[in-house]
């Protein structure tokens, strides 16, 4: 039997109630794309390295899991960790790692298969000689690949094998085999995992010079000899105090230019700390830069930050007084290079949300024809206190500050700034300080958009 039919003006109700609902309610705002999202837009991804002591971190795993679409482990597939003893391995931290991206749906890039740290000392120190070594080096590539085979995007099959002039590394696998090593270290890999590109890996090689000259000679002649390898992975680990890289961007072009691709695959920029706001400024700039040579080089396929949050970063612990090298504060929240690599990958920046470091309420309390006054609450939303502060936005129009209280007020163009007076400098976590100013302005008079306390972009609330 048929349900039965609706009479005329009941369905005229829901009619007028379901376009009185599409009128009235706004349609849910879409979400900012993430780094990951930006990235696959221009045909790259954008990662990050994590390590398995920090996935019981709910909230860093939190962003982990959603602004990047790839992961790569920092310690959990090195040899050390894989083969710690002699044909015993162990691939539990590794597999975690691999779990979590795929519940992500992200990409992981492999790290790594022959390097001379974190080496146990059974092969380092083991004294093998030539033929017994090479059958270690490709029975740990053969059944590390093989466990792994299908399920990582990248190998970093060789790491780091050059010194700073561009000769080849005294390790222990050079000192037995010679460059060799390097040759059936590929081969191994691309026999037990065919479908994963195929990296060799190196520092100090992202702009041109002796140490690149040499990693590009390398790859030339492996492809002049017919052994698999599918690209080059550029690490990136930069510092303010030494300079940008020389002509990077002419530099992966250069191994674009050989057959392969190139990955910027452990990018970080530190500084000496304390860091501040221009330090950050020019961190932004950097992490921009890096990211449009990237994108310059059809080649270039993608980029890898070194964890991706100041809480985690390997820098203060191998360079004393170091640091701040990552997008994201030691308490997740995003720093201007956040907003720059956005920028860069062709997004808008973010709205900082709910983890933001700071709050700013802007509210026009009065306004006459050529004129306002406006009153500004600073929110220290951080765990820990804010000593001396400089809020910075820029207005919309031609306003124009005349006059000002509780705070320094000045003004270029459309930038303005407000440091603390010498009374409210000092913001304990939760404390808000609350400053005034008035204004000229003709036409319309809209508020600042974004706001920012010491660099770091606020909630506007
Ligand atoms: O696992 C032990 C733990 O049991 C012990 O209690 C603790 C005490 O120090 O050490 C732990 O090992 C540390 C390991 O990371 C795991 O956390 C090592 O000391 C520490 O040296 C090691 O550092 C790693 C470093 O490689 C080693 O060279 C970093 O986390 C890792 O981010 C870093 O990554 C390298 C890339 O693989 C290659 N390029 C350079 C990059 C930065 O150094």
């Amino acid at each position: 039997m048929l349900p039965p039919r609706p009479s005329q003006p009941l369905l005229a109700l829901v009619f007028a109630l379901a376009l009185l609902v599409a009128l009235v309610v706004p349609p849910a705002q879409a979400a900012e794309p993430t780094l990951g999202e930006l990235a696959a837009a221009k045909g790259r991804y954008f990662g990050s390295a994590t390590d398995n002591p920090e996935l019981t971190d709910a909230p860093y795993v939190a962003i982990l899991g959603s602004e990047f679409n790839s992961i790569t482990p920092g310690n959990s597939m090195k040899w050390d960790a894989t083969e710690p003893q002699r044909g015993q391995f162990s691939f539990a931290r590794g597999d975690e790692v691999v779990a979590l991206a795929q519940r992500n749906s992200q990409r992981v890039r492999g790290h790594t298969l022959v390097w001379h740290s974190q080496l146990p000392g059974w092969v380092s120190n083991g004294g093998f000689p030539a033929t017994e070594l090479r059958s270690i080096l490709q029975n740990h590539v053969t059944t590390v690949a093989t466990h792994f085979k299908g399920k990582l995007a990248h190998w970093d099959v060789v790491n780091e094998p050059f010194n700073e002039d561009g000769t080849f590394r005294d390790s222990v696998f050079y000192r037995t085999l010679g460059q060799s090593y390097i040759a059936d270290a590929l081969r191994a890999a691309r026999a037990a995992d065919p479908a994963a590109k195929l990296y060799i890996n190196d520092y100090n090689t992202d702009g041109l010079g002796a140490k690149s000259d040499g990693m590009y000679n390398l790859v030339k002649s492996l492809k002049a000899q017919g052994v698999p390898i599918d690209g080059v992975g550029f690490q990136g680990h930069l510092a303010l105090q030494y300079g940008f890289p020389y002509k990077m961007q002419e530099n992966l072009r250069r191994f674009a230019d050989l057959g392969v691709d190139v990955a910027i695959t452990e990018l970080d920029i530190r500084m000496n700390l304390p860091a501040d706001a221009t330090k950050l400024a020019t961190q932004a700039t950097w992490y921009s830069d890096v990211t449009k040579a990237c994108l310059a080089v059809s080649r270039c396929v993608g980029i890898t930050i070194w964890d991706y949050t100041d809480k985690y970063s390997w820098i203060p612990s191998v360079f004393p007084g170091e640091g701040a090298a990552l997008p994201y504060d030691e308490n997740l929240r995003p720093k201007p290079a956040y907003n720059a690599l956005r920028t860069a990958l062709g997004g808008t920046p973010g709205d900082p949300g709910p983890t933001a470091a700071c709050a700013v309420a802007y509210k026009v309390e009065s306004q006459w024809n050529a004129g306002f006054t406006a009153a500004v609450t600073v929110t220290n939303r951080g765990t820990t206190p804010i000593n001396g502060w400089r809020l910075t936005f820029a207005f919309p129009g031609d306003q124009k500050v005349t006059q000002g209280w509780n705070a320094g007020w000045s003004q270029t163009g459309r930038d303005v700034t407000a440091a603390n007076a010498s009374w409210n400098g000092t913001l304990a976590a939760g404390a808000s300080a609350s400053i005034g100013f008035n204004a000229s302005y003709t036409g319309t008079n809209a508020a600042p958009a974004t706001f920012a306390l010491n660099g770091t972009a606020c909630r506007a609330s």
